[in-house]
């Protein structure tokens, strides 16, 4: 432990990006948690992939335990703050550091529905991206989404995430089963800072195509 938790501390907290700041999560986040949670479509996906039932009804249980992983040095798992509201809107983190190897299980990422399609989540994910290839010396970012979920899909094909392979029906919810796909990243491969987001001409097209017809699912 004593030689992990050096590296993880030569991370500079926070991560300050052109609209927001990546921090370790605080107790003044919770009402903001709680009011996304609330939420039907971050519930859903969050609750599925992310976080416990019990997180959910109670993001206190969350704060402590991301906390603990990063003294830890097992996880980095920031919350993300939208500097001119100032308030938590999301979380981002690296999953599963795994020091011996130099490479980390999976970039994360989730953002309050009210702001999504801004280019936020990928935003917060290039800098998180970089400091795991900066500072923490990763060789490797790994990451999964599944079939359906085309907007975490969108951003790591932005980032520079190259598809290695699908677990076929790996998860199965409601009886529904779907594939996971899995994404690498090494540090040549991160693009660069993806600057104009296409986020609202697509915004636009798919208001167009709601007017028509459904949509394409999201998790
Ligand atoms: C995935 C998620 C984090 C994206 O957040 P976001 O801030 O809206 O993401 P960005 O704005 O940076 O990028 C979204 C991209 O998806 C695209 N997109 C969004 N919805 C889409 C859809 N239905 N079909 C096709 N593309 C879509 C956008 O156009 C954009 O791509 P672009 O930058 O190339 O234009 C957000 O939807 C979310 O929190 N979902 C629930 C949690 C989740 O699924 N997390 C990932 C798995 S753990």
């Amino acid at each position: 432990m004593a030689e992990i938790v050096p590296w993880l501390s030569r991370v500079r907290l926070p991560i300050s990006t052109p609209r927001l700041d990546l921090r370790l999560p605080t107790q003044e986040d919770l009402p903001d948690l709680r009011r996304s949670f609330r939420d039907r479509r971050t519930a859903r996906a969050v609750g599925a992939s992310l976080h416990s039932d019990a997180e959910r009804k109670d993001p206190a249980i969350m704060v402590q335990r991301t906390r603990r992983e990063y003294r830890a040095g097992e996880h980095l798992s920031l919350s993300v703050i939208h500097r001119d509201e100032g308030r938590c809107i999301g979380r981002v983190g690296l999953r599963g550091l795994d020091w011996r190897w130099r490479k980390v299980e999976s970039l994360s990422y989730w953002i309050d529905p009210r702001y999504w399609d801004q280019g936020l989540a990928t935003e917060a994910s290039w800098y998180l991206c970089r400091a795991a290839f900066g500072p923490l010396r990763m060789r490797r970012v790994a990451s999964q989404a599944l079939d359906r979920n085309a907007a975490s899909l969108a951003v790591l094909r932005r980032l520079g995430f190259v598809e290695e392979g699908r677990e076929r029906r790996s998860v199965c919810v409601r009886g529904r089963c779907m594939d996971m796909i899995l994404f690498g990243l090494f540090p040549n491969e991160l693009r660069e800072f993806p600057r104009e987001g296409r986020a609202q001409e697509r915004k636009g097209a798919r208001a167009d195509e709601s007017a028509t017809g459904p949509g394409r699912a999201r998790r």
